[in-house]
């Protein structure tokens, strides 16, 4: 069986490369506490250089929270190259904040693209806005899904469910939803990717995840890991999302 993951989306939470450093010193130093555990941090851009050189040789990833579908002459904008430059190996893709930005479903397609292009392991946010007795928020995924992989598989991809009404908010989604919703989400990857990669793909939960809740989340949903945010900046608060995650 393969190891859970947990990825920190640290937002703009951590905003300076001491700060950064501190919580990769913190981290090192407690790894040996969660071996059964693999874990990925997605920093801002600026924090990249900063924590890879601070992570040094240890198996902890770092990644990047979106990047640029354009190429040349952009200001502003980051690259999937300059991603992996930069010490990262994986990227996150299709974030509901960045939709709620104007990322459209076309616009994370290429992202994808591009981060496999350059061996980046892309990790495909879905999730749907509101849910309805109608059962509308399936096939708002589905689509998400869709669209995103329309153009042909890609490889070592990570899936990340996160309902936006979930996300930042005071109580996460409740387990047995979150495990209809893997199911569905797996059927609709194996329409793409084929029932056997379907079946190893790794999906995440993603929305109010913390120490508390995170060992009842994975337990009762068979998620493959989490995706967190607020908690996963704060080092005790992570800390004890991993201990929760050793099974
Ligand atoms: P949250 O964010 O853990 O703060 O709800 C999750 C995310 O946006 O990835």
């Amino acid at each position: 069986m393969k190891k859970r993951l947990v990825i920190g989306n640290w937002k703009m939470y951590i905003e300076s490369p001491e700060a950064a450093k501190k919580f990769a010193q913190a981290l090192k130093r407690k790894a040996h506490a969660h071996p059964s555990v693999e874990v990925w941090l997605a920093p801002s851009f600026t924090l990249i250089p900063a924590l890879a050189g601070a992570l040094g040789r240890t198996k902890l990833k770092i990644g990047g929270q979106g990047l640029s579908v354009r190429e040349g002459a952009h200001t502003g904008e980051v690259s999937a190259r300059m991603l992996k430059g930069a010490g990262a190996s994986f990227c996150i893709v299709g974030h509901s904040e960045r939709r709620a930005m104007g990322e459209s479903n076309e616009a994370v397609r290429i992202q994808l693209v591009r981060a496999a292009q350059e061996g980046l392991v892309p990790v495909l946010c879905v999730g749907e806005l509101e849910r309805d007795s109608q059962g509308a928020h399936f096939s708002f995924v589905e689509e998400q899904i869709a669209s995103a992989l329309r153009a042909g598989p890609v490889p070592k991809l990570v899936v990340a469910y996160e309902p936006i009404w979930a996300i930042g908010a005071l109580q996460a989604m409740v387990p047995a939803d979150i495990e209809e919703m893997i199911i569905f989400i797996r059927k609709t990857l194996a329409q793409f990717l084929g029932r056997e990669t379907a079946d190893k793909t790794r999906i995440l939960y993603g929305g109010s995840v913390e120490g508390e809740n995170a060992a009842a989340i994975l337990d009762g949903s068979g998620a493959s890991g989490l995706l967190v945010g607020r908690a996963s900046a704060d080092i005790d608060s992570f800390l004890k999302i991993l201990i929760a995650c050793k099974k």
